[in-house]
C-alpha cells in the first residue's frame, strides 16, 4: 500500500528512484511523484519536484521531457495507493511545507490528521491536497525551521502523529540526506558501497546491493553519504537495525520472459511449493517450524484454534480449518482478521491463533495479532516476508518460500500457504501425539509429491484459457463457482481471482446452499465452475455435487467441472471438464486451486485488463 524509496549515492539519483518505484509499483499505482535535491556548485543547493496521477509511465514521461545536464544528489519516490483524497495531481506524493523547504512522501493513514490540520489552518497555513499526509510535511517543514536539523524535526513531528505511517523526507538545503521513519509500516534500509537506500521493501534496491537492515517499531533513520546511517527511536534514544541478507536477485524480481507476473508466478508453483517444504522435514520425519518462542508443551496444551487472514490468505485459511480439525481433533474457526478483534473473541492462553499473511504487513490481520496478543493468546505466523512485522510480533513463524510475488493476484503465495498450513497442521498432530499416524506420513509422502502433479495440471492448462475466451467473446456478465469440503474454499479463491482481475461478478458458494437462494442467479447459458472431489473414498461428497450440477444444469448453466482424472462420472454431466491428478481430497486444492487462476488471468486478458495491477486494488494493504 504506496511504494516508497529515498536514495542518497553517486549514481543517477531519478534513475535509481523510479527503477525503485517501478519494482514497488505493485503497493499502489494510481499516481507517483519524486522530489530530488540538487547541489550546483557554487551555488545554493535547492529542491525539485514533479508529480502525476495515474501509472508511474506518466510520471516517467514528464522527468523524460526534462533537462538532466545536473544530477541530483538524494532523493524521494511514491507511487501510491489513495487513502485520503482521489487519486488525482494535487494528491499525489510528495507533499511539501508551506516554505517549500521540505519535501515529504508517507505510506500508511495518519489518525488524528483532521485535528492536526485545523491546528495548522488556524495558523494560516494553506493546504493544497486532501491527503492526511501534508499535515506531516507541514509539520516537519516548521519544525525544520526551528534548528535546520531533518533528523531531530522528524523526531519531533512523530511525537505528535498517530496511525500507521512509513515517512520519508528531504530538505532544499540539505542535499546529503534522506531522514525516514516507521510506526506500524514497512521501511527497510539497503546498504551499498559510499550509497544508501530506503525502501518500503527490498525489491526496489536489490537491482544495487543485497545487503539490508531491518529497522525495529517506532525507528527513525537517516541516510547520508558522509555519516552512513544512524537510527534512534522515537524517543530520540540511539537504536541500531538488524542487518541481514537478501537472499534472492534482481532477475526473481523480473518477469522472466512471461508477458505477465502474475503468469510467471502460477508457473513458479510447483518450485514454490517444493521449496516451501525442503527441509522442512526432519530426518525422524517430525516438521520444523522456523522461529518457535514456544515450548512442545506449549502445543501440547493448545485447545483451540482460530485462523486469522485477509482475502486469499484467508482463503488458504479456511482450507487449513479441514485439515486441523481432521489431523488433530482441535476445534478451529477461521475468522477474517478485518472482524476478529471486533467481536471479542475468546481467547486465552491455550488458544493458537494462527496468522496467515503473504506479505507480513496487512494492517487488519497486524491488528488481529496484537488484540490476539493482549489476550495471552499464542500466535503462530505463516509469512512469505521475513522479517516484516507479523512474524517479528509472532511466538511462532513458518515461513512460505515462494519468493517474490509482483501480481497483485495472489498465486504462488497461495500455494505455498497451503502447503505450510499442512504443515503447521501436522505439526499440531506430531506434537500432541498422533492420532492417525499412518495417515500423517502418508501425507506427507503425498505433500511432497505435490509439486509435480502442480506441474502437469499447469502444462495442461490450454483447453481452461479456450474456455475463458470463449466465456469472454459470449460477453458472459457473471460466473458461478461451487464447492463442498475443501472444495468450497476453492470456489470462493476462484471467484475473487475472477472478480479482481476481470471486474465480473463473480461468487462463490458452498454447492449445498444453493438452493437457498443463489440458484435464482442461473439463467441460461450461466457458466458455473464445480470443483468436484475425488469420486474415491468420500464418495459422499462427490454423489451430492452431481446432484448440484444437474440442479444448475436443470436451470439452463453451462458447467465447467474441475474433477479428479478418470471422472467418468463428471464427464457424462458436465459440459466440460478439467482434470487433475489424483490426490488426497484435504491436499485436493494444491491442484484445483491453479485452473481457476488460469482461468481468470485469461478471460481478464481476453476482455484488456491489467492482469498484474487491476483497478484499485494494491499488493500490500497497510491501512484497516
Ligand atoms: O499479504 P496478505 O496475505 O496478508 O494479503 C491479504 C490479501 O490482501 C490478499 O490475499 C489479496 O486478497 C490477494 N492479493 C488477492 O489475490
Amino acid at each position: 500500500m504506496c511504494g516508497i524509496v529515498g536514495y542518497v549515492g553517486a549514481r543517477s539519483v531519478v534513475d535509481v528512484v523510479i527503477d525503485g518505484l517501478r519494482r514497488l509499483e505493485y503497493r499502489g499505482y494510481d499516481s507517483a511523484g519524486v522530489a530530488l535535491v540538487y547541489q550546483p556548485e557554487g551555488a545554493d543547493p535547492y529542491l525539485a519536484f514533479d508529480k502525476k496521477a495515474g501509472k508511474l509511465a506518466n510520471l516517467e514521461a514528464v522527468l523524460d521531457g526534462q533537462d538532466r545536464s545536473l544530477e541530483a544528489s538524494c532523493g524521494i519516490g511514491h507511487t501510491r495507493w489513495a487513502t485520503h483524497g482521489v487519486p488525482s495531481d494535487r494528491n499525489a506524493h510528495p507533499h511539501l511545507s508551506a516554505d517549500g523547504r521540505i519535501a515529504l512522501i508517507h505510506n500508511g493513514i495518519i489518525e488524528n490528521f483532521g485535528q492536526l490540520r485545523a491546528e495548522l489552518e488556524a495558523d494560516g497555513v494553506e493546504f493544497l491536497s486532501d491527503t492526511d499526509t501534508e499535515v506531516a510535511a507541514h509539520l516537519l517543514g516548521r519544525e525544520y525551521a526551528a534548528d535546520g536539523d531533518l533528523t531531530e524535526a522528524m523526531t519531533r513531528v512523530c511525537a505528535r502523529l498517530e496511525g500507521a505511517f512509513t515517512l520519508l523526507a528531504v530538505a532544499a538545503d540539505d542535499p546529503d540526506t534522506v531522514v525516514g521513519a516507521r510506526r506500524n509500516s514497512p521501511l527497510v534500509v539497503g546498504l551499498g558501497d559510499g550509497e544508501y537506500f530506503l525502501a518500503s521493501d527490498v525489491a526496489a534496491f536489490i537491482a544495487y546491493t543485497t545487503d539490508a537492515v531491518e529497522l525495529g517499531q517506532d525507528q527513525i533513520v537517516t541516510i547520508s553519504r558522509e555519516s552512513g546511517i544512524t537510527v534512534r527511536g522515537f524517543d530520540g534514544k540511539p537504536s541500531e537495525g538488524k542487518p541481514f541478507s537478501v537472499d534472492w536477485d534482481i532477475a526473481a524480481a523480473e518477469k522472466g520472459g512471461f508477458e505477465t507476473f502474475m503468469r510467471k508466478e502460477i508457473n513458479e508453483q510447483p518450485t514454490a511449493v517444493a521449496d516451501t517444504l525442503r527441509g522442512r522435514i526432519d530426518e525422524t520425519g517430525q516438521i520444523v517450524l522456523d522461529e518457535v518462542r514456544m515450548s512442545d508443551q506449549d502445543f501440547r496444551d493448545i485447545d483451540k484454534v482460530f485462523i486469522i487472514a485477509c482475502g486469499t490468505s484467508y482463503h488458504a485459511g479456511l482450507v487449513t480449518k479441514y485439515a486441523i480439525e481432521h489431523w488433530t481433533r482441535i476445534p478451529c474457526e477461521v475468522e477474517l482478521a478485518s472482524e476478529f478483534r471486533y467481536r471479542d473473541p475468546v481467547l486465552d492462553r491455550s488458544t493458537l491463533v494462527v496468522a496467515i499473511s503473504q506479505s507480513g504487513e496487512t494492517m487488519d490481520t497486524l491488528m488481529a495479532v496484537r488484540h490476539a496478543k493482549d489476550q495471552k493468546a499464542r500466535v503462530l505466523s505463516i509469512s512469505n516476508t521475513v522479517g516484516s512485522t507479523i512474524p517479528r510480533e509472532s511466538d511462532a513463524v513458518l515461513y512460505t518460500r515462494a519468493g517474490i510475488e509482483v501480481a497483485v493476484a495472489s498465486t504462488k503465495a497461495f500455494l505455498t500457504q497451503l502447503a505450510a498450513c499442512y504443515l503447521v497442521g501436522l505439526h499440531l498432530a506430531q506434537v500432541r501425539g498422533i492420532k492417525y499416524a499412518d495417515e500423517v506420513s502418508a501425507v506427507l509422502d503425498e505433500l511432497v509429491a505435490a509439486p509435480g502433479k502442480i506441474a502437469k495440471v499447469i502444462e495442461n492448462l490450454e483447453p481452461v484459457r479456450e474456455m475463458a475466451r470463449q466465456c469472454a467473446a459470449l460477453g458472459t456478465d457473471r460466473v458461478l463457482f461451487i464447492g463442498r469440503h475443501v472444495g468450497y474454499p476453492v470456489a470462493l479463491e476462484g471467484a475473487l481471482k475472477l472478480k479482481e482481475l476481470a471486474y465480473l461478478h463473480a461468487e462463490g458458494f458452498a454447492a449445498g446452499e444453493l438452493k437457498h437462494g443463489p440458484i435464482s442467479l442461473i439463467e441460461d447459458g450461466t457458466p458455473v465452475i464445480a470443483i468436484v472431489p475425488s469420486p474415491r473414498g468420500r464418495s459422499l461428497l462427490h454423489d451430492k455435487i452431481i446432484s448440484n450440477i444437474q440442479e444448475v444444469k436443470a436451470r439452463g448453466a453451462k458447467v465447467i467441472a474441475i474433477c479428479e482424472e478418470g471422472d467418468r462420472i463428471t464427464a457424462a454431466h458436465a459440459d466440460f471438464v478439467f482434470e487433475t491428478p489424483a490426490s488426497p481430497t484435504l491436499l485436493s486444492p494444491l491442484l484445483t486451486a491453479v485452473p481457476l487462476q488460469e482461468f481468470a488471468a485469461e478471460l481478464a486478458t481476453a476482455l484488456g485488463r491489467d492482469i498484474d495491477q487491476p483497478r484499485n486494488l494494491a499488493k500490500s494493504v497497510t491501512v484497516e
